[in-house]
């Protein structure tokens, strides 16, 4: 039983979320995990610009996703930062390049979930998620997200992102906020929950 994860990440955030996600997803007996990203679009000189020469360094290390990938896991988990409250563009593109997997039916019946990272603790997480799973149910995908059976979802004792459409982080307005403990138990709790239904389906 396979399951990949797929993202875009500019500064780290959504790649560390992306970590703790597949430690979830090979908590599950059986569970062949992979990790990758999606193709830039942005040129480096703007890259540059944006401060995040340095963090792409090692994030673009990660191989990129193939649509044979994609065809062949039992699971896909999507991490995208929001951009203007929605998915970022380099996903969009990736999502766009995926016609011919629709054409097919190659992605009908498999399980597909989304996580994310806002800048601002208010900056569209949910409405991320929520318009990323539109594409997955064009694409014939089961939709799986975070429940309330993660307890995490629920504290009050601390800013945290995250909702029941899937897990997420908050970066801060400069970037400078790393996932916290509870934001990466939320990513695992959803890896592990996104592969346990998998390997049911199996
Ligand atoms: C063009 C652009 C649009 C953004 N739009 C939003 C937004 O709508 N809401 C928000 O909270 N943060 C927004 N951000 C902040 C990003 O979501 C944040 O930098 C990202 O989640 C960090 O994840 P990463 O380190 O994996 O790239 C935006 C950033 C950029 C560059």
């Amino acid at each position: 039983m396979k399951v990949l994860i797929v993202y875009y990440s500019l500064y780290g955030h959504v790649a560390r979320m992306a970590q703790a996600i597949a430690e979830g997803a090979k908590g599950v007996s059986g569970a062949e995990v992979v990790v990758r990203r999606v193709p830039e679009t942005l040129p480096p000189e703007v890259i540059e610009k944006m401060g995040a020469a340095e963090a792409q360094k090692s994030l673009s290390q990660v191989p990129v996703c193939t649509l044979d990938e994609l065809a062949s896991a039992d699971a896909v988990i999507f991490g995208t930062p929001t951009r203007f409250g929605m998915m970022c563009g380099q996903m969009r593109q990736f999502l766009d390049s995926t016609g011919q997997l629709w054409m097919k039916g190659s992605l009908v019946g498999k399980v597909g979930s989304v996580f994310t990272c806002t800048g601002t603790q208010h900056g569209g997480q949910e409405s991320t998620v929520l318009s990323f799973h539109v594409t997955l149910l064009h694409q014939g995908m089961i939709v799986v997200g975070l429940p309330y059976s993660f307890a995490g979802q629920s504290i009050m004792s601390e800013i945290t992102g995250g909702s029941p459409y899937g897990a997420g982080t908050i970066a801060g307005g400069k970037g400078d906020r790393m996932p916290s403990e509870n934001e990466l138990a939320g990513a695992r709790f959803q890896g592990k929950h996104v592969a346990a239904i998998a390997a049911k389906l199996a």
